[in-house]
């Protein structure tokens, strides 16, 4: 009765193996990674990210189309600046209806940001052609240059603003 655990025994041997698979698989737990990552639908994806990535649509706006994104409706909201539709959505504290840059909200917003005024004012009549900037100074250039970069850096770009007869 002594030594009953004898490893000369086949099903002795086969249990101490099974053991230390199983202590393998709990101090090394395997953890499937796909070799490839799925880009297209087959037979059904074997592994998936586990946050699907925000997805945006990159449009051609006017002035008319890009208007009704002000966020007022609690919905997007989305500027133009030099051409450039962004959408600063995730910014809504300064470009929602209450924030202290929200009349620029579903505007092209490039005459204010070069001239560093939130004035009604800066902005086009939607029904006008786009505002070509033409008599901007070198510095008011540069100002909505950094615009560009901070919100190139800060928000995603969704769209390009073209005039009300272009498309
Ligand atoms: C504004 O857009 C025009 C035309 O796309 C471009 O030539 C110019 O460099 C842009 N200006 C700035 C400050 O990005």
């Amino acid at each position: 009765m002594g030594l009953s655990f004898d490893l000369g025994t086949p099903i002795n041997t086969a249990l101490f193996v099974y053991i230390l698979y199983s202590v393998q698989r709990i101090i090394f737990p395997s953890v499937s990674q796909p070799k490839t990552i799925p880009n297209e639908f087959k037979a059904g994806y074997s592994w998936m990210p586990k946050v699907h990535p925000p997805t945006v649509l990159f449009k051609i706006y006017t002035p008319k189309t890009l208007e009704p994104f002000s966020g007022k409706d609690g919905g997007r909201i989305l500027l133009a600046i030099n051409g450039t539709v962004f959408d600063v959505t995730a910014g809504r504290n300064f470009y929602g209806p209450n924030g202290m840059y929200g009349n620029f909200a579903g505007r092209d917003a490039s005459r204010g940001m070069a001239k560093q005024s939130f004035d009604l004012e800066m902005l086009t009549p939607i029904d006008e052609p786009l505002d070509t900037l033409e008599d901007l100074k070198p510095d008011e250039i540069d100002n909505m240059k950094g615009w560009i970069e901070h919100f190139s850096n800060k928000y995603i770009i969704c769209g390009r603003l073209v005039n009300n007869d272009a498309v």
